[in-house]
């Protein structure tokens, strides 16, 4: 039996912390075999805890060998301590005094990607959550904060590059082909902010000058073949750092800002103080390699990261319960200024499909759990798109209640009074309670309470007194341990308009009530309500619209988003009759007036083409899924791919037009104007490809070897691979093989493209591309592109009616789980919505729940994910 105990942790629970760590000093010896730590903590009683009994507190792994622990200089013998699981007490140390601690630490064999691993060659840290805890003891809990001075010792030949936190303030050389760098960090930092770096790296430098005149030295370092690829992060970077000065006021404190790119990384990147740790998925990029949303992804990461410098390292959390202060305010602020970078409209509409389809469904879910959640057992599993893309909505929703000018001096309150501390989710809510006198009381339900809130709208119109009346009810489904919910506030932004489309009204009601009426007076006839403009609220609305006026938004709202989300309600409704029809087996039809929405959209060329993408694609399966009473997957894939067939056939001269419209020949840049006309050709393409006729795979094939960036050669390879012209879809396959094998993340699309091709035979495709010599179990990124994407995107297969899929991906957990836990409990994702689908499925899903968990030695991150999904 593992001596991991899977408590829980419960934020009712949280103590200040008794002592405090004023300064920690490292020194790290990195061997190849192995790596000695070597810590110093200056350690002092917390004065503003009372209790002086309290032992210190020190965490460290498990499996951490401890070979020394000396408070002020006398060794203490196993006696003079406890270790508890992840816990080491001391009893009785003094009121101020140096704890020395000495670790022997095996990185080479660290493969769960916390703590100091290494990543092909070099050495690396990811200490957020709870890694720190991986390297030393520690009172690792971010209401700790030290200053940190690391001192890294290590092969000159080998790692000649040797980063950490701050400023370098000394080096050296010791005669055996060794050397050492000193790095000290004057700002107080918790240890999930440390971090380390040791590798052979190239780097690309700039400058940059903040509005008060500090010189900034920019350094991004990757590994020397991936060079020519780190131009557009540092374009991006030297952005976010302007952004944040003129739109927050927030400048860099430092003399350096330094990101590394590494190739194994658990999750997408890492803020640590000075010293950005990212995948490198999340900041290599180059027109031959990169696909357009790939130049977007860099854009957005790096600002995030950048932005984290304030909202989350200045001022960051107190527990990991309130991670979402951090994180929802750093999305909310990433967006905002990819909005600003590119178009506000199409940024909206992506983030919150992204919303719609998985946010939604993790809080209908087993894991859903409130933007501030009240329990974990393993943290690691709440780095969720609740914390992150519902977090970043409440304060989306702060400052649409607020105005901007509002928001932004409750944002300066909340940095000036909490600079230098790890605060709380309320003490942001206060901070724009302050500047605005508002009582926000209700408001922070939207913290406390899990779950997706419905509004159920109704309208009546009086033609005598020209009085218009709309009816809104809200409610909000119990979710695990939350029977019943109070209701909410909710900015809802509405506009109306007449029947030509002119807008009588626009305004943001505030609903704080289950039921509430708001009259509008002056209306001369009955209007068509634009409902939830800009998606003001993470809610699901209700309201039963006819088709006709859904037609009348999509052509006629000023408010973009809503014209976007008029077209998708229309062709939901028409998927889910045809899934109907599926059922009933009857023939499914596409109707006409869809067919002539389309060809006024494809034709109209004063309009947006990237617009125009986003209104033309048909909602993902994963999100009529998540529409879905019951999930029955085939009724979904195939009146899609049914509706899909016959827009393509019935607009073909028309997407042909499209297609060469924005078929400019133009070189590769990745602005947002030739991001949309290269995002409608590859979508006219493969609508174009969707009829199954030759002549277009001649053109998909044409462009795929004429093409000079990865996004035109990879939607033709993708529409290739997922076609029925299985020799063409091998020759493609083979030929990208050849020409990208080294590069790491073009292999990644590669297998991506495989593991989401829907066509027979799927299962065993994925199986034999797990054994190819491309594919590598341990690196995360490998990982999520073939066995995500197969269990995520591929639905019709991961959810084989034999249940062979599921069969594969359990059998994928119980390895991994014992290799990478955090990725683990991620892919497992699917298996847990086992509830959702019809009860041949659920049960045979179920069955292979049930498999994990009747194994021994589960880590936390699997056995919470698992047992909680099958209560
Ligand atoms: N703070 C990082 C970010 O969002 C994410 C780090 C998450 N790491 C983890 N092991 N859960 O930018
Ligand atoms: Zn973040």
């Amino acid at each position: 039996m593992s001596s991991k105990q899977h408590e829980t942790i419960y934020l009712e629970d949280y103590q200040p912390p008794a002592w405090l760590i004023s300064h920690t000093e490292l020194r790290f010896e990195l061997e190849e075999e192995q790596t000695l730590v070597r810590a110093q903590l200056s350690v002092q009683a917390n004065p503003l805890v009372s209790d002086k009994r309290r032992p210190l507190e020190l965490f460290g792994d498990v499996d951490m060998e401890l070979c020394r622990l000396s408070i002020d200089g006398e060794i203490l013998e196993a006696c003079d301590y406890q270790r508890k699981g992840d816990r080491l007490l001391i009893e009785n140390v003094p009121e101020s005094f140096t704890l020395e601690c000495v670790t022997r630490l095996l990185p080479h064999e660290n493969t769960a990607l916390e703590g100091l691993y290494k990543s092909d060659g070099m050495f690396c840290t990811q200490c957020e959550a709870e890694g720190f805890r991986r390297i030393t003891f520690f009172p690792d809990r971010p209401d700790v904060m030290s200053i940190f001075r690391t001192t890294l010792v290590a092969d000159k030949a080998l790692y000649p590059v040797l980063l950490s936190n701050g400023n370098p303030i000394e080096s050296g050389e010791d005669g055996e082909g060794r050397h050492w760098v000193t790095w000290d960090d004057p700002w107080p930092k918790p240890s999930y902010l440390f971090a380390l770096v040791a590798g052979d790296l190239a780097m690309l430098e700039d400058r940059y000058t903040t509005t008060s005149g500090r010189e900034v030295a920019l350094r991004i370092y990757a590994e020397p073949k991936d060079l020519d690829k780190l131009d557009y992060a540092m374009q991006s970077l030297k952005n976010a750092m302007r952004w944040d000065e003129d739109v927050y006021g927030r400048e860099y404190d430092l003399d350096i800002y330094m990101i590394v790119a590494v190739d194994f990384f658990n999750m997408g990147a890492m803020e640590n103080k000075g010293l950005n740790i990212f995948n490198t998925s999340c900041v290599l990029a180059h027109p031959k390699t990169t696909t357009d949303q790939g130049f977007q992804r860099v854009e957005g990461v790096v600002a995030h990261e950048y932005f984290h410098n304030w909202s989350g390292n200045r001022v960051t959390c107190r527990d990991w319960f309130q991670l979402s202060l951090k994180e929802g305010f750093t999305v909310f602020r990433d967006a905002e200024f990819s909005a600003d970078m590119n178009s506000r409209t199409v940024k909206r509409i992506e983030d919150v499909s992204l919303l719609r389809t998985a946010q939604f469904a993790e809080d209908a879910g087993p894991m859903a759990h409130p933007v501030r959640p009240e329990s974990y057992m393993e943290i690691s599993n709440f780095y969720t798109l609740t914390v992150y893309e519902k977090g970043a909505e409440v304060v989306r929703m702060l400052h649409t209640l607020l105005g901007a000018d509002l928001f932004r001096k409750g944002s300066d309150l909340y940095f000036e009074r909490h600079d230098g501390q790890a605060v709380t989710t309320d003490d942001f809510v206060a901070a724009m309670e302050a500047v605005s006198g508002r009582d926000l009381g209700q408001f922070k339900r939207w913290y406390s309470q899990a779950g997706t809130p419905r509004l159920e709208v109704s309208d009546s119109y009086n033609p005598e007194t020209c009085e218009y009346t709309l009816t809104v009810r809200q409610s909000c489904p119990p979710s695990p341990g939350q029977d019943h919910k109070q209701p909410y506030l909710i900015p809802l932004n509405i506009g109306l308009l007449a029947e030509d489309g002119q807008e009588l009204y626009s305004g943001m009601l505030e609903l704080t009530k289950e039921i509430q009426q708001f009259r509008f007076d002056n209306i001369a006839s009955r209007p068509v309500p634009s409902l939830l403009r800009g998606f003001s609220a993470p809610v699901k609305l209700e309201y039963d619209y006819s088709d006709e006026q859904l037609l009348m938004l999509l052509s006629n709202d000023p408010d973009g988003f809503n014209r976007w989300d008029a077209g998708q309600r229309l062709c939901i409704r028409l998927l889910q009759q045809q899934m109907q029809r599926y059922r009933d087996g009857v023939p499914m039809t596409c109707p006409e007036t869809l067919v002539t929405a389309w060809r006024q959209l494809l034709l109209d060329e004063s309009l947006d083409p990237a617009m125009v993408t986003q209104c033309l694609r048909l909602p993902s399966e994963a999100q009529l899924a998540e529409l879905a009473g019951v999930i029955d997957v085939a009724a979904i894939h195939d009146a899609r791919e049914f509706m899909r067939k016959a827009l393509a056939e019935a607009l073909e001269q028309e997407w042909l037009m499209a297609y060469q419209r924005c078929d400019t020949g133009e070189a590769y840049s990745p602005d947002a104007e030739s991001t949309g006309r290269r995002s409608l050709k590859n979508l006219a393409l493969a609508y174009l490809m969707a009829t199954g006729r030759e002549p277009w795979l001649e053109l998909t094939r044409q462009q795929y070897e004429q093409s000079d960036n990865m996004t035109d050669q990879l939607a033709a390879l993708s529409l290739v691979a997922h076609s029925e012209f299985r020799e063409t879809a091998e020759e493609l396959l083979q030929e990208f093989y050849q020409q990208w094998q080294h590069e790491s993340l073009v292999m990644n699309q590669w297998l991506a493209v495989q593991a989401s091709d829907p066509t027979e035979g799927a299962l065993e495709r994925v199986k034999e591309l797990a054994q190819h010599p491309i594919f590598d179990a341990r690196n995360p990124n490998k990982l999520r592109s073939l066995i995500g994407s197969f269990c995520a995107q591929n639905l019709s297969s991961f959810h084989a009616e034999d249940g062979s899929g599921y069969i594969w991906l359990a059998d994928w957990i119980l390895k991994l789980d014992k290799q990478n836990p955090q990725v683990a409990a991620r892919l497992l994702t699917p298996l847990t919505r086992w509830k959702r689908y019809t009860a041949e499925r659920g049960s045979l899903m179920r069955a292979q729940l049930q498999r994990i968990i009747d194994t021994n030695e589960l880590s936390a991150d699997v056995y919470e994910v698992v047992s909680k999904s099958l209560i």
